[in-house]
């Protein structure tokens, strides 16, 4: 039984523990169970009270996800919805109080089920959460979730809880009334429940009151209308209209306000089914929990070997990605050496994380105890025979081939000889760097992305002569720096920044076909990546930009291979004549005034003959942004680059933001439809060249039905 009832002294303990799962969902066995114990519960004579708990370390961890990705039938959606209400609403009115003893995580469904208790009492426990984060995976909170805790909270107040789906922890849960009282222990917690119900056996819900009204009034008072008018415009400017569920958790949430109950309940359930059918929430599932989930459970880890803990690590550069690497891998609990050339420039660096740290502090999210645990773990140095006993050394220092080569060399000098040494160059083929390694079977590429302590991606880059070993002790590291990792083979320009190389290309054609740059930017943005390709050129920087591309030049020539022509490269060059590299001088695309916001340069209208006749639909920008970067990654695929459909969408949001509400540059193909995708590149290729011509690879998916 997914439910264990246990009575007392007349209270009766709903255990939740799921038979075969590691943590309870609301799946049917859920169901079935939870409606037998209801039946029970009614038929009891000298109940006092309910106490809803688990067996397990996590309270309840949600909705059953396996069967909401599967279902497409709305009416499957709305039934099953309004019956797992139904119960909650049970409860509820049961008549005797019902405590939810939170002794562990209840997230979503499960904070929905505490919330359908009379009061709620959360162990002290660091690591539980509380929250309602469906719509991070495109839902709404549809078991009562949106319905009850605007009710608590009042709607201002539940706004961020609902559409951003922000989890708390037990302090924050019980200072801003997600939980109302806190226990030490398991012991605690059940004297506390118990308590509780012998002194309000009348407890009622407060909605459940006559005279019950909203914390903060509903949508009728003056000062809510004012903001229920202006909260779809703000919610807008950040989704651009891309994510269906955060709009409908505020239509839940308003037109529920001004109903009773039950008729706010059948609201929400509503729009959840409007969610849950929708393209978007199934991408959102797809990649940021079943794909995510493969990936962090090793997917791409090799098979057979054993887990490669790492213990000591050296951090060669103590820079701007150098002092990141350091940050993360202290936090994680490991050793570090960072080494700069000379001591001084190793304290800099140090000091950056010592800032890093302080923030954590200042906030309140870290003691000062802890932070300076781990800045004591941090030994700056300026000199290479420190990194004696290092089983890991990451090196970060300028993306230069020979420096790479010499500080290799002298790394390997210090390091255990079993140790495996990682290069973090963003540009430079790994199994060339790996030439000058004494051991280049324990050469592997780390490729971070800035700023470090923020970005959850790592690229893994497999040289040719990487041993399975390597490849599983870097996986395993970037694990427990409690990173994302994905596998790719070695390659110019690795995954990530080939494809988003593509992105930027894409924006810059489109300038010099004389498209206006405020359309461009704006296409960009609904497209739904983070930042407007000129934008990000000007942040990445077009000298960079030129560099690498000429830097390609040279080394496809040396192999008799020739760089292909890009409109965006007369655009480099002619901002390059103009003096204007990008945001790091103060002049590239946008004009950076000192104290004030950038704003394009007025005169890239005129110096790439902007023609409002030329004006192609904002759509069309869109798809040519959205198309190139799924067709480079298949490309990338044909050429075994990755093999893992998982790694190309979670590296292509987590590295450089593709899109989240595709699910990923593969995903977005398969939410196309693969035959639409092959017919709508063949009318982009027309239009404007080959470079939008479908993979013969593709076009044989598409035909065989198949998807990725
Ligand atoms: P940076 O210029 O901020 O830092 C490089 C550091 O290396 C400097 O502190 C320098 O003093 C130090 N260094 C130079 N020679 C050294 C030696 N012999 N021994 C020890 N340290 C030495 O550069 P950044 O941005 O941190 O980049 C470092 C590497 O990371 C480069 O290969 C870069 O391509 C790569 N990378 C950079 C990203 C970025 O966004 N900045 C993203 C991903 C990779």
């Amino acid at each position: 039984m997914a439910i264990r009832y246990e009575k007392e002294d007349g209270i009766v303990t709903l255990v939740l523990d799921h038979p075969t799962k590691s943590v309870n969902i609301l799946d049917s066995a859920f169901g079935a169970a939870f409606q037998e114990s209801l039946e029970k519960l009614q038929a009891e004579e000298d109940l006092k009270g309910v106490i809803v708990t688990s067996a397990k370390s996590t309270f309840l961890a949600g909705a059953d996800l396996d069967s909401m990705f599967k279902e497409t039938d709305p009416q499957w959606f709305f039934d099953s919805t309004q019956a797992l209400k139904a119960g909650f609403r049970a409860l509820e009115t049961l008549g005797k109080p019902v405590v939810a003893a939170i002794n562990g995580t209840a997230l979503g469904g499960g904070y929905e089920l505490a919330l359908s208790c009379h009061h709620r009492i959360a162990l002290q426990n660091p690591k539980l959460q509380v929250g309602l984060p469906e719509v991070t995976l495109g839902l709404l909170p549809g078991g009562g979730g949106v319905t009850r805790l605007v009710r608590m909270l009042g709607l201002q107040e539940a706004f961020p809880y609902l559409t951003e789906g922000k989890r708390v922890k037990v302090d924050k849960a019980l200072k801003v009334g997600l939980v109302d009282d806190v226990a030490a222990n398991a012991d605690e917690l059940m004297t506390k429940a118990k308590a509780w119900i012998e002194a309000n056996p009348n407890a009622k819900q407060p909605w459940d009151n006559k005279k019950f009204r909203i914390p903060g009034g509903d949508p009728r008072r003056p000062s809510v209308a004012q903001m229920v008018a202006i909260a779809p415009a703000m919610l807008k400017k950040k989704t651009f209209g891309n994510y269906p569920a955060p709009q409908a958790i505020l239509n839940a949430a308003i037109e529920g306000a001004l109903v009773d109950f039950d008729t706010a309940s059948r609201i929400e359930t509503r729009y959840f089914v409007s969610v849950a059918t929708s393209q978007v929430a199934k991408n959102m599932i797809n990649t940021f929990w079943f794909q995510l989930n493969k990936v962090n459970a090793g997917g791409s880890r090799p098979d057979g070997v054993e887990p490669q803990p790492t213990e000591k690590v050296g951090v060669l550069g103590a820079g701007m990605m150098g002092h990141g690497i350091a940050y993360v891998t202290a936090f994680a609990g490991m050793d570090v050496v960072l080494k700069d050339v000379s001591l001084e420039r190793a304290e800099e660096g140090k000091a950056k994380v010592a800032k890093l740290l302080k923030k954590r502090v200042s906030r309140g999210r870290m003691t000062s105890e802890k932070m300076e645990e781990i800045l004591g773990r941090i030994k700056p140095s300026g000199d290479a025979s420190d990194l004696e006993g290092c089983d890991l050394v990451v090196e970060a220092v300028f993306e230069d081939r020979n420096l790479k080569a010499k500080v290799t060399q002298e790394a390997e000098g210090a390091m255990l000889s079993t140790g495996v040494f990682a290069s973090n160059t963003s540009t430079l083929p790994i199994t060339g760097l790996a030439e000058a390694s004494e051991r280049p079977e324990k050469f592997v590429g780390l490729h971070f992305f800035s700023p470090v302590e923020k970005m959850k991606l790592v690229e893994i880059i497999v040289g040719e002569q990487t041993s399975k070993e390597t490849l599983a002790k870097a996986f395993d590291y970037v694990l427990k720096i409690k990173k994302v990792p994905i596998v790719v083979n070695d390659n110019r320009g690795f995954y990530t920044s080939r494809v988003f190389g593509t992105y930027v290309n894409e924006g810059l054609a489109l300038l010099a076909e004389g498209q206006h740059p405020r359309a461009i930017e704006s296409a960009g943005l609904k497209a739904g990546m983070p930042v407007g390709p000129l934008a990000v050129s000007d942040e990445v920087n077009l000298g960079l930009i030129h560099h690498i591309r000429e830097q390609t030049r040279k080394d496809m020539e040396a192999e008799g291979q020739t760089l292909p022509e890009h409109p965006a490269n007369a655009v480099v060059d002619k901002m390059l004549e103009a003096g204007r590299k990008g945001k790091a001088q103060g002049a590239g695309f946008y004009e950076y005034p000192e104290n004030d916001k950038k704003f394009l340069w007025p005169e890239l209208q005129s110096m790439f003959g902007y023609d409002a006749d030329k004006a192609i639909p904002q759509q069309e920008m869109i798809d040519r942004i959205l198309f190139i970067q799924s067709l480079e990654t298949i490309r990338c695929r044909d050429e075994g680059v990755f093999d893992s459909v998982e790694d190309a969408n979670i590296g292509s949001i987590f590295g450089w933001g593709f899109a989240p509400f595709t699910g990923g540059t593969l995903q977005f193909i398969n939410a196309y439809g693969l035959k639409n995708f092959v017919n709508r590149c063949n009318e982009l290729a027309e239009k404007y060249g080959d470079r939008f011509q479908a993979p013969a690879s593709l076009v044989e998916r598409a035909e065989k039905g198949e998807t990725f």
